[in-house]
């Protein structure tokens, strides 16, 4: 990697951002409404792209291969397909077990490493987590370890797709948890992020309708000829829902010591679960690598909330409040690198939709090489 110090024209930085949306889901999918049994579908999912980069420039022969009913994708990841399990999209919870196993070694580096039958796991209140088996052996013999069904990272879950009996995934986050990390000798600590997982399960049959449950309506039943009527409307909790309106951000280009500036894209939390039991939608970011091996810590980034109801032309009963109130500005060098507050609402004052935005300001420190950095903030509604 170089550094573009001296005379040089004003070197060009860019900064990108991408922005993982997540929430916490209640999606509604009336055909689904109970656990249904999976009988289909697939996990995909690459680990950790450096760990493949890492393991595929070693001298295992093959440095990675897949077996069990798992294969590579053109991209470098895995597919795992469907073995069992349950999801019941109404609720926004799954637990699914994929089957197959992918082998990494490295002879040279005196390890092999296991990963064999994901498990889906989610918990319907934008958190998740996946298991697996995990088997470490290393060191001609001396490291010998196996992990059953170990939750090997978290998930930040997303509300699913639900397409007639199948429900997918895309993207969740994944962070690497104790457990997992200690199949891999120290050489990633917990909190590690992996690669994002795409999951998906079909059922195995569905019966949305049952002609002896006396709840399901009857389209033959007469009619009472009544002269006045009665009008009702069953208010239903829906979904505590969070949509980014972009999923880039290229920030403005900087020379070391200068700060890069630019917009979040703009989210909008949809609380339609009726309770008014508040919410809070936290951001943080990871550190900004480029490919060149340079890297800008993530507290650099600072931004400056900003949040706002969406205005609707219906008529609120009175009393009803919904308020939004931005987070607290985070300035660069005390910035994302943990986590903090982008929007929130109240317990009291949380029904309807917010929308929420925040300037964003990476400092870039004077020791920065020169190069394309890039970065992702992931956003979590609970
Ligand atoms: C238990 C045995 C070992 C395990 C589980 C292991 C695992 C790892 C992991 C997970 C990484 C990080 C890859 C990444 O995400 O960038 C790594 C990097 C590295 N390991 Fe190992 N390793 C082992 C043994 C060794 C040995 C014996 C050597 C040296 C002879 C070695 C040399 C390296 C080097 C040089 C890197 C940095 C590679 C790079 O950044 O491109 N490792 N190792």
């Amino acid at each position: 990697m170089g550094t573009t110090h001296g005379p040089h024209r004003v070197a060009l930085w860019a900064g990108a951002i991408t922005v993982g949306a997540a929430a916490a889901l209640t999606a509604t999918a009336p055909a689904l409404a109970a656990p249904v049994q999976v009988a289909g579908g697939s996990l995909d999912w690459g680990f950790k792209a450096s760990f493949r980069t890492y393991v595929s420039t070693g001298n295992g022969n093959p440095p990675i291969a897949t077996k069990d009913g798992a294969t590579r994708n053109s991209d470098g990841t895995f597919d795992f397909p469907v073995t069992s399990g349950t999801f019941d999209a109404a609720a926004g919870t799954a637990e699914v077990k994929y089957g197959g196993t992918v082998v990494f070694s490295y002879p040279a580096h005196l390890f092999e490493i296991t990963v064999a039958n994901p498990t889906l796991v989610v918990d319907g209140d934008g958190t998740g987590s996946l298991k697996a088996d995990v088997d470490l052996e290393a060191n001609n013999g001396t490291t010998d370890q196996h992990l059953d069904q170990a939750e090997i990272a978290t998930l930040v879950t997303t509300a699913p797709t639900v397409d007639g009996s199948s429900i997918s995934f895309s993207n969740l986050a994944a962070t690497l948890t104790a457990s997992g990390a200690s199949a891999f000798a120290g050489f990633y600590t917990a909190g590690t992020a992996l690669d994002p997982v795409t999951a998906s399960a079909s059922a195995s049959a569905t019966d949305p309708t049952d002609p002896t449950d006396p709840t399901d309506p009857d389209p033959t039943g007469p009619g009472t000829g009544s002269a006045s009527q009665t009008i009702k409307a069953a208010v239903t909790g829906g979904a505590l829902t969070l949509t980014s309106s972009g999923s880039q951000v290229a920030l403005s280009a900087a020379t070391p010591g200068q700060t890069a500036t630019g917009n979040l894209n703009a989210v909008t939390v949809s609380d339609l679960r009726g309770t008014n039991s508040g919410w809070d939608l936290v951001g943080q970011v990871t550190d900004f690598t480029s490919a060149a091996g340079g890297s800008i810590p993530a507290n650099n980034l600072g931004w400056t909330p900003s949040a706002s109801v969406a205005t609707s032309s219906l008529q609120s009963a009175a009393g009803v409040r919904n308020a939004v109130t931005p987070g607290s500005p985070a300035a660069p060098g005390s910035g994302l690198g943990g986590s903090k507050t982008l929007c929130k609402a109240e317990t009291g004052s949380s029904l309807g939709s917010s929308t929420c935005g925040a300037a964003l300001e990476l400092g870039v420190p004077e020791s920065s090489a020169a190069g394309e950095y890039s970065a992702v903030l992931t956003l979590t509604l609970a």
